[in-house]
């Protein structure tokens, strides 16, 4: 099965991390029945200063005729906040990627690097954020004055609707029995109008358990019981923020995938951690998020479990045997961003062979 794959490597660490992601797809197309053609689409910062544009027509044009784009990270220090990252909107919004899927794992390996207590893990976090990601305060970026700047929460129904159907069709496919809407619903309209769909939805599943739950609250039980949730539904912000919480419980912000889907449409994988500049070019960026983000296009995009699943294994097998800085243990070796990459790849070389 021949696929084309975008490949935006970005700024400060992106292009360090995409770099081993590419040994995976490699390795799959090596191993397995898919043959993958890699195309770059240069956007970001690094591109901004070159081109005036952080993501030029042609980039665009390469993303919106391929299978999957995989991305890194865009920002770079000395340019104003947003100057590279907007790309990543215009992106979102131009192929209206409604989705963005963001599993949180905690390896039993990672249980140390766990910031919390053994009791507040339970039996283990397992969950995934479905964030809305084209309405909300991202839809019509806002207008900024001297004295006066605003952004408006906006959402649709239809906005609404597809984005918590996606969630229980979600749990549905992944033996999830509960749900959990986050608002803030007793302040803001938006989420009363979230909160009366989520519930309209919910009666079409009457397997699974829903309850909703204020934003703040929710970041309270996050880190007092992450075990009580596996699919939680949300907007667009309270998503941004709620993701990168939840991802340092599994060890490191590095260690997060996401993938920002149109089911049956072009769709976008990336790491949730930014490009780093302190660390970027040092060679200790961890890839292990931009790895699971492969996972996810072959899971999401490519319709392969399989092989989504053999990839996990992989990154499972490999944290016993050395890890990144981020994530180091006494006991194993402090690994590079190369050499963590290449002990995941021969990992999985080892299990697609069998
Ligand atoms: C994310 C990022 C982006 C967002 C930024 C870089 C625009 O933080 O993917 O979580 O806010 O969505
Ligand atoms: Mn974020």
């Amino acid at each position: 099965m021949k696929k084309v794959i975008a490949i935006t490597r970005g700024d400060g660490c992106g292009p360090e991390v995409v770099n081993e992601a590419i040994k995976i797809l490699q390795i799959v197309s090596d191993f397995t029945d898919f043959d993958f053609e890699l195309v770059e689409a240069p956007a970001g910062g690094e591109v901004w200063k070159k081109y005036g544009t952080n993501l030029p027509e042609k980039s665009f044009e390469i993303i919106k005729s391929s299978n999957a784009l995989l991305f890194g990270a865009l920002g770079l220090p000395d340019l104003p906040p947003g100057t590279a990252e907007s790309a990543i909107l215009k992106i979102r919004q131009g192929l209206d990627l409604y989705v963005n899927l963001r599993p949180v794992k905690l390896y039993n390996a990672l249980r140390e690097r766990c910031p919390l207590k053994d009791e507040f893990i339970g039996e283990g976090i397992d969950l995934t954020i479905v964030r809305e990601n084209t309405e909300g305060l991202y839809k019509n970026i806002g207008s900024l004055e001297e004295d006066k700047a605003e952004n408006i929460m906006l959402y649709t129904r239809e906005g609404c609707e597809r984005i918590i159907k996606y969630a229980f069709e979600y749990a549905k496919r992944n033996g999830h029995s509960k749900v959990t809407s986050v608002d803030k619903a007793n302040i803001l309209k938006p989420s009363q109008l979230w909160r009366k769909i989520f519930h309209d939805i919910s009666k079409d599943y009457s397997n699974i358990t829903t309850e909703d739950i204020y934003i703040d609250a929710f970041c309270q039980w996050l880190i007092r019981a992450p075990y009580k949730f596996q699919t939680v539904v949300t907007g667009n912000m309270f998503g941004d923020i709620i993701s990168d919480e939840a991802a340092y419980l599994i060890g490191s912000l590095g260690m997060a995938p996401s993938g920002n889907i149109h089911p049956g449409r072009v769709s976008m994988y990336e790491p949730i951690h930014g490009s780093a500049p302190d660390i970027a070019g040092k060679g200790i960026a961890n890839p292990v998020g931009t790895i699971l983000s492969v996972k996810l296009m072959m899971e999401e995009s490519f319709n392969s479990r399989e092989i989504g699943n053999e990839i996990d294994k992989a990154v499972e097998d490999a944290l016993q045997d050395g890890r990144t800085k981020d994530i180091k243990s006494r006991e194993l070796k402090t690994l590079s961003t190369i050499e963590m990459g290449d002990l995941i790849a021969n990992k999985l070389k080892g299990r697609l062979k069998a």
